[in-house]
């Protein structure tokens, strides 16, 4: 979701308030503003569209050491200037940024109307801005307090006041991060977006606020008191966000799988398990997250123990049983996906143990789980998961195959042989990804249609969903996935001459049932890719894309990746930054 960048120092602060927007326009991108303090007052610029938009208008803003910028993702009120961030008090005095949404909105404008308060944006965060110069006697701490009080919703707030020459950041369930440097400081909604300089950084928790001066951050609870917090080490590395001669992050990340499936098998450490015998697992995340616990739940059927998968946004409203012997796994490369720190919360609360399969350390979700498992995919930008899923995928794998050999379910034997098998993965994926004429041709012959469908068995039912979200999110395709049986009960009219379906197929077992099933389809007039290591079975009725036997759901996943990507590249889309969407979803 949006991105807030912060800067105090002695540099000029509109350039690097805008590379840190650069860093961070992955977080939404429909619009951006910046305002600076000088001189005791607030000047602010705004545009619609990219931040390149943007930058045609930073030479109007005067030189100043401290300001706030932001880029968009809409959740109230349509992408315009008026809507985009930073909003300002009637008086002028006050300018916020904000991730988020305030729930209380429509009843904090009616407040602050009555008061003789101009709204002049649709948004939710305005009123922010207008009850911060409502509360403001003379006591910057005192009017930030009594605004968070009022606030229902989520919020991560950078705040200018041109009273003080200091920065002022609070959050209640949104990131936020606090970067310190020699003479400057950052607050920043994505560790990605940290200049180098801020060696340090601080991470407040929900209802604190920061008070930051150059390279110094004061954080105080709402009651006013100091609270000590721990200073991390940045270590983030500026090659990460560099394409390296791709021509998108996506194809950039696309490759970069089988070095992040090799680092995550050589970063997974055994985690302290609790004592007791499990009597459920529960895998829990959003969107391709939610399909890589679909696809994992069968490596944590042999615990012996009921293991169900649930989408976020629904667990927490479906009244889930839990006990103090239930494991509940969130699955997050963001780590600060709304949903699924909410449902860590929730089964937190309920008693369940809590694990997370996250890709940024450091993130809400990392923190608050109990047992932490790492993919270690590096920075993924590219707003649509690749190596993310891969690895979240992989995770799942060495997480429950260890789990099964300490509930001596598997021989240690099993166990490193699980671990042999990513290995073989990872390699194999590489050769695969030498040669990519077959996937660019099936892109060319894909790229007009106007629905496709995905189907599979078991595993492969997941990676259909996985492949079906990918063409859709990038290419603007309609894609369906569906149980490759369930077609015949009611979906299968939509097949006629034409029709184009794909179907992973890496279940040995399942797949003399997938041909069954492709036959129904090209009977019918359709066309059909098979994905996969069984070629012989399905080479009469079918266009193959072979893959190896080696880690073929990593590489049956990447080949849909494949074909999005450059189904999207053909229809000459904004591959990186899909529309309508944002990476890390910070909103319910
Ligand atoms: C799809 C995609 C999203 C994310 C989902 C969860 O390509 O990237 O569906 O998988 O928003 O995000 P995380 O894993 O950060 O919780």
């Amino acid at each position: 979701m949006c991105g807030i960048i912060g800067y105090i120092g002695k540099e000029n602060a509109t350039p690097i308030i805008f590379e840190g927007l650069k860093k961070s326009e992955y977080r939404g991108y429909d619009s951006a503003g910046i305002s600076v303090s000088e001189g005791g007052r607030l000047m602010t610029v705004k545009a619609k569209g990219k931040l390149s938009a943007l930058e045609r208008l930073l030479e109007a803003l005067p030189y100043s050491h401290l300001g706030i910028g932001h880029t968009r993702w809409a959740t109230h009120g349509e992408p315009n200037e008026i809507n985009s961030h930073p909003h300002l008090s009637t008086d002028g005095k006050f300018a916020i940024v904000h991730n988020g949404i305030i729930e209380n909105a429509a009843e904090l404008r009616r407040f602050l109307c009555d008061r003789g308060f101009e709204m002049v944006s649709d948004t939710d965060s305005e009123v922010i801005a207008h009850l911060l110069e409502y509360y403001y006697h003379g006591d910057m701490l005192a009017a930030i307090k009594s605004t968070a009080l009022k606030l229902k919703g989520a919020y991560a707030l950078a705040i200018l006041s041109s009273y003080t020459d200091e920065l002022y950041a609070v959050k209640k369930d949104s990131p936020l991060i606090i970067g310190l440097g020699k003479n400057e400081s950052v607050i920043t909604s994505d560790i990605a977006a940290l200049p180098s300089q801020c060696k340090e950084y601080l991470l407040p928790e929900d209802n604190e606020i920061g008070v930051i001066t150059e390279g110094k951050a004061v954080i105080y609870s709402l009651g006013g008191e100091p609270v000590e917090k721990p200073y991390f080490i940045n270590s983030g590395t500026s090659d990460e966000s560099d394409k390296l001669g791709y021509p998108h992050y996506m194809l950039k990340e696309i490759f970069e799988q089988p070095a992040a499936l090799e680092n995550t098998l050589a970063g997974f450490s055994e985690p302290d398990l609790p004592k007791s015998a499990l009597s459920a697992v529960i895998l829990c995340g959003c969107g391709s997250a939610y399909h890589a616990a679909l696809l994992s739940s069968r490596y944590f059927s042999r615990l012996g123990v009921p293991v169900s998968v649930m989408y976020a946004s629904e667990f927490r409203y479906c009244d889930p049983l839990i006990d103090s012997d239930t494991l509940f796994i969130a699955i997050s490369q963001s780590g600060e996906t709304a949903d699924t720190l909410f449902s860590l919360r929730l089964a937190a609360e309920k008693g369940a143990m809590t694990a997370a399969v996250v890709n940024v350390a450091n993130s809400s979700i990392y923190r608050e789980a109990q047992i932490k498992i790492p993919t270690r995919a590096g920075r993924e930008i590219a707003v649509a998961t690749t190596k993310g899923f891969t690895t979240q995928v992989e995770a799942l794998r060495l997480f429950s195959a260890y789990l099964t050999l300490k509930a001596k379910k598997i021989t240690p034997e099993e166990f490193s042989l699980a671990k042999s098998e990513i290995a073989a993965a990872a390699s194999a994926l590489k050769t695969m990804l030498s040669d990519l004429k077959i996937y660019q041709k099936t892109a060319y012959d894909i790229f007009s249609a106007k629905n496709i469908f995905f189907i599979g068995r078991r595993e492969d039912y997941a990676l259909a969903k996985e492949g079906a979200l990918k063409l859709k999110e990038i290419s603007y395709i309609h894609a369906e996935s569906y149980p490759a049986g369930e077609l015949k009960h009611g979906t299968i009219s939509l097949i006629e001459r034409g029709s184009i379906c794909f179907a992973p197929v890496t279940c040995a077992d399942l797949k003399e049932k997938m041909l069954s099933n492709i036959k129904e389809i090209t009977a019918r007039g359709g066309s059909v890719y098979v994905i996969t290591p069984f070629r012989e079975t399905f080479s009469a009725d079918a266009k193959v894309l072979p893959i190896p036997t080696d880690g073929a759901v990593y590489c049956a996943a990447s080949v849909m990746q494949l074909i999005a990507y450059y189904t999207a590249s053909l229809k000459g889309l904004d591959i990186d930054k899909p529309r309508n969407l944002a990476k890390s979803v910070t909103v319910e």
